[in-house]
């Protein structure tokens, strides 16, 4: 994988993390809210249970693509939306197979996804985007900016441990 490459699936793994941390605060003050709280007891991830639930959310998301002309994959503004459906649902599957959100499972599938989706597609591509006008899209994309800082260093130690490996 070239360096390339290898910074837009770090940049992705991270952004959305991220972002997903920020939505969860945002809806948590959201009456809309139904997702469940509760403290429950805690069993041990279901990892077999959750790579069976990475397949269907994954499932989703290519038939989503499905429905963008690849030309336009590399283009964050076509998929935010698709895209933020598919990491909302890695987090559900994720609560209700009792494991923590993010996993080590969800990050390989998630990579494994971005491999063949936006394997083509490069860092200046995806990031030097138009600012988008809807108020979702800005929001998402915030932390993918703000964590542009954090790859460079990501990559960085991913070099040092494949030397080391
Ligand atoms: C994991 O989930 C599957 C499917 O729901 C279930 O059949 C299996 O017993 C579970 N395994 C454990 C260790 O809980
Ligand atoms: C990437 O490019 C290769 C070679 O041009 C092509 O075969 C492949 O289908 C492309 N993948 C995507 C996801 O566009
Ligand atoms: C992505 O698509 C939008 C809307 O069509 C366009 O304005 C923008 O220039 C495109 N960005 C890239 C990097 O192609």
């Amino acid at each position: 994988m070239d360096t390339n490459e290898f910074a837009v699936l770090k940049l992705f793994v991270i952004g959305i993390l991220v972002n997903a941390w920020m939505m969860r605060g945002l809806s948590a003050t959201d009456s809309l809210n139904t997702e469940p709280t509760p403290p429950r007891p805690r069993k041990p991830c279901n990892e077999s249970w959750l790579q069976w639930e990475m397949e269907v959310c994954g499932e989703e998301f290519k038939r989503d693509m499905g429905h963008i002309d690849p030309q336009y994959w590399c283009n964050l503004t076509y998929f935010i939306s698709e895209y933020h459906l598919f990491t909302h649902c890695t987090e559900t599957k994720s609560l209700i197979a009792y494991c923590y959100w993010p996993n080590p499972i969800v990050e390989s599938y998630i990579v494994r996804i971005h491999k063949h989706f936006f394997s083509n597609c490069t860092i200046e591509q995806v990031v030097l985007l138009d600012p988008p006008d809807d108020t979702l899209t800005i929001l998402i994309l915030i932390p993918v900016f703000l964590t542009l800082a954090m790859i460079a260093l990501v990559v960085w130690c991913s070099k040092r441990s494949d030397i080391l490996a």
